[in-house]
């Protein structure tokens, strides 16, 4: 592995921007994960770059989001530089956030993609059905316990984290 992974600088982020647009277009905007993030910052320390050959490559971000009352990270969004894509970098940004989101105490990482890819690092498909902010296909919401059992205790409405709270880590805070 020929890459570093380190944490976003706020000098990376209009390359972050740029590789976002890159990767995934102004639909980007219309998601209901978007919609999720509106107004709301990274959760500070979990938002990691792929540099190799003084370039940024790869970029990984989570969002603090409210699962009925359970605080809960969103994974996303994650990208790789087309051309760099296949080499295990988007897997290695991914468990990089998951090792330092477990240490801060975080208890679940909720996302909204393709099991096939994020069953890899363990994510895999909810018990039950959580309601989102806008159509999401059932199939492509996933999880990731990082304390056990708080998966299965998810349910409700997924929503942004109140933007003037201070979140906390330790999954437990209401509303
Ligand atoms: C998704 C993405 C981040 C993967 O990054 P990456 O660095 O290529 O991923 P890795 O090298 O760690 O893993 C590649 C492997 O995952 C597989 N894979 C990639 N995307 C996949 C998907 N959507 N579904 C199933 N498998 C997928 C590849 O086929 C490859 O398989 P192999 O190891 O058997 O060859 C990258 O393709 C990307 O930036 N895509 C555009 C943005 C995007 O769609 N982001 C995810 C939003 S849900």
């Amino acid at each position: 592995m020929s890459w570093q992974i380190r944490a976003e600088r706020s000098e990376d982020g209009p390359l972050v921007e740029r590789l976002l647009a890159e990767s995934f277009g102004p639909g980007r905007f219309a998601k209901s994960a978007f919609r999720l993030r509106e107004g709301v910052a990274p959760e500070e320390r979990l938002s990691f770059v792929a540099i190799e050959e003084g370039e940024l490559r790869g970029s990984v971000r989570f969002w603090p989001v409210l699962v009925g009352s359970t605080r809960a990270l969103l994974l996303g969004p994650l990208a790789v530089q087309q051309h760099q894509r296949g080499r295990g970098m988007g897997i290695d940004l991914m468990r990089r956030g998951i090792a330092e989101a477990t240490a801060a105490g975080w208890s679940v990482i909720i996302l909204v993609g393709d099991e096939p890819y994020y069953s890899r690092v363990g994510f895999r498909r909810l018990p039950h059905r959580l309601r989102f902010p806008g159509p999401v296909d059932p199939a492509r919401v996933l999880g990731l316990d990082l304390k056990e059992g708080t998966l299965a205790t998810l349910s409700g409405d997924v929503r942004r984290a109140q933007i003037d709270a201070p979140v906390c880590a330790d999954g437990a805070g209401t509303a």
